[in-house]
């Protein structure tokens, strides 16, 4: 991979890696739920960095992913341990996150206790649904949890050249960004979470994540270790992917 997007990737990464780590520190049980969470690897780190923290994390994706992701782990000796070691408290489970009327069922069976403080990844998922669906799922995500704090990542700004090119590069590869049209600027972002009854809502560009929110000194680090000079372009490119963090009841994160 080109630096600029590695460097892209490690951004999007450190993000939810410095909110989780917070989140990780407060006291009181603690649950996480990953919507559309595909191959993502967060439930083993968060383990591994913060062992002696009572978690339950739940996962949900489509049956296929389910089972690719389930292989991986069975085949990995580390993995599988640390799966088995959790038991229930970390469940991967197969859903279609557009049909909502089953995620209540689905919830109560993963016992997932509405009372308690809930950190929801989406990360890279909602633009990939219709806005009606993914409005739906963030409705249901903000009723259902008293205590929720909810990390959106995805792209934005599609309407100029830059943005045009991204949307046929994911088409390429045989995926359409459904939401993307309607759902197109940090304001259109930071309104599906406000009109959910997440009562403090902060968007930003990814750019502004990094120059400003990232952590100095990993920043610096990682900036040594593949280092480009298409500055115009990194800014260009980062300014058209957005980090919004919604938040309703007692969870003291911020943006
Ligand atoms: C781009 S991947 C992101 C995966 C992960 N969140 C990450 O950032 O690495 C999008 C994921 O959302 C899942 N997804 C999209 N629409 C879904 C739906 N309607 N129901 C369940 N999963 C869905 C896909 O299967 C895929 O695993």
């Amino acid at each position: 991979m080109l630096p600029i997007i590695n460097r892209g990737t490690w951004s999007r990464v450190h993000a939810y890696q410095k909110m989780l780590s917070e989140f990780m520190k407060l006291p009181g049980e603690k649950q996480i739920v990953s919507v559309g969470s595909g191959l993502d690897t967060t439930f083993f780190y968060l383990k591994l960095k913060f062992p002696k923290v009572g978690l339950k994390f739940v996962e949900l994706d489509f049956e296929e992913i389910v089972t690719k992701k389930m292989n991986i782990i069975s085949k990995n000796a580390t993995l599988a341990k640390m799966k088995e070691d959790a038991g229930d408290s970390y469940l991967v489970i197969i859903c279609d996150l557009r049909d909502t009327s089953k995620l209540s069922e689905m919830f109560g069976k993963a016992k997932l206790d509405p009372k308690v403080q809930t950190f929801i990844m989406t990360e890279c998922v909602l633009v990939y649904m219709e806005p009606k669906h993914s409005r739906a799922l963030v409705n249901f995500c903000g009723s259902y949890f008293e205590n929720v704090a909810i990390l959106n990542y995805e792209m934005i700004n599609p309407h100029d050249a830059l943005g045009k090119v991204m949307v046929e590069n994911v088409k390429a590869r045989g995926c359409k960004l459904l939401g993307l049209q309607e759902i197109d600027t940090i304001e259109e972002e930071e309104k599906r979470f406000t009109n959910a009854g997440f009562t403090k809502v902060k968007g930003i560009t990814m750019l502004e994540f990094y120059n400003k929110y990232a952590d100095e000194g990993e920043r610096q680090r990682i900036e040594k270790i593949e280092i480009f000079d298409e500055f115009e372009e990194w800014n260009m490119l980062q300014s058209h992917y957005c980090l919004v963090l919604g938040s309703k009841g007692n969870i003291p994160l911020t943006l």
